[in-house]
């Protein structure tokens, strides 16, 4: 008999979320109600700032952190092209050329000196990515931003809890920045996203934004400035304040999973896994992905996991070859690294509760896949 197929994510859901979210459903007040405004006190409590504003998704909080920082036509914006879509989807929204540049090939994120030779006099900020939950160098965005006039949106959607080589928890460091709440992220409200604001008078645009334009103390069918619907319900903002409330304990979890893998699939030849934490930078576990020797054929390979009841996913694509970009020229061969490790790069089944036979049967499944 095979064994039982792994989940690819799994999330942590458990009584506190049923309860929470009874409490709402019981309350009949579904949305626009008091367990949104829960959601975002404990949220920016947990992350260490003043306020937080929840959003329906961290696409919909980015496009409101492009609106926020008033990027629009004619200007560019620099990002790393290894990431997902929606970092640079919310530029196209607000018809902001994205300038992609290449990221460091052990990071995989985009370096700040690597942005910086991107910029040109059309450049009006950064949008510096914490890829695979690795913490930017927010320092080095930062440093760069002020000196050349520039505006800063920080996508930490797959690093909460994450921190960065000054010890500081992604997110918190006063710029915008956006979290992200898919059920395969480390906390998850089924979808759902957050945005900090730099001030309160920001805190409150995005609140109007979020909610048709509608001021805080409007009627119900006043409306002050164009806006959008990108509410978080409070259904699912009782998920949020129960996962929040667990999330150390989440975080803890998934980092020792990491360890299993890391243990696991060390010896097998020609892997690269994720790179090691340095200094005071802590990674948040998001996925596990490891790297292909050269030329593996990773289609085949994700097929014989597959086989075995091991889901693996090729992850991340380089987004600039997309058609939606193909307009600004980009093509094959721009971004060598992002490129190559995109072909290589493949995300493993990975969860807080992953078991050392698990470690152990996806390192003896991909050892044998590697055989060819
Ligand atoms: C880096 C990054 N940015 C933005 C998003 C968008 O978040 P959402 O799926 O909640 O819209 C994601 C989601 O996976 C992401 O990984």
């Amino acid at each position: 008999m095979s064994p039982e197929p792994l989940p690819l994510a799994k999330p942590v859901i458990g009584a506190e979320e049923e309860e929470l979210v009874l409490e709402v459903l019981r309350s009949g007040q579904l949305s626009l109600g008091p367990m949104g405004r829960r959601f975002e006190e404990v949220f920016a409590a947990w992350l260490g700032v003043d306020d937080a504003v929840s959003m329906s998704s961290g696409t919909t909080a980015l496009h409101l952190g492009v609106r926020a920082l008033g990027w629009g036509p004619g200007d560019e914006v620099v990002l790393s092209p290894f990431t997902f879509v929606a970092s640079a989807n919310c530029l196209l929204y607000e018809g902001v050329k994205p300038v992609f540049a290449d990221i460091d090939p052990v990071t995989l994120n985009l370096e700040p000196a690597t942005a910086e030779a991107a910029i040109s006099a059309d450049t009006a900020g950064l949008l510096p990515i914490d890829i695979f939950g690795y913490p930017s160098d927010m320092a080095g965005f930062e440093r760069i931003a002020a000196e050349r006039g520039l505006g800063l949106l920080e996508d930490s959607a797959q690093a909460l809890g994450a921190i960065d080589g000054e010890g500081r928890k992604a997110g918190s460091r006063g710029n915008l920045a956006v979290f992200a709440f898919y059920a395969n992220k480390q906390m998850t409200t089924g979808e759902g996203g957050m945005i900090i604001p730099r001030d309160a008078a920001e805190a409150e645009r995005l609140r109007s934004e979020r909610n048709q334009g509608r001021a805080v103390d409007m009627d119900w069918l006043d409306h002050d400035r164009l806006g959008f619907n990108y509410r978080l319900s409070d259904v699912a903002a009782a998920i949020g304040v129960a996962q929040v409330a667990k999330l150390d304990r989440i975080l803890a979890d998934r980092a020792a999973a990491a360890a299993l893998y890391a243990e696991h699939l060390g010896g097998i030849e020609g892997i690269e896994l994720p790179a090691p934490d340095t200094g005071q930078t802590r990674r948040s576990w998001f996925v596990y992905p490891v790297r292909l020797p050269e030329g593996s054929d990773r289609d085949g390979i994700i097929g014989k996991l597959a086989g075995s009841g091991i889901p693996a996913k090729a992850y991340l694509p380089a987004i600039h070859l997309f058609p939606q970009f193909e307009q600004f020229g980009y093509g094959q061969g721009d971004f060598p690294v992002a490129e190559g490790v995109a072909a290589r790069s493949m995300a493993l089944p990975f969860y807080g509760d992953l078991s050392e036979a698990d470690a152990s049967r996806v390192a003896n499944a991909l050892e044998e896949a590697l055989k060819g």
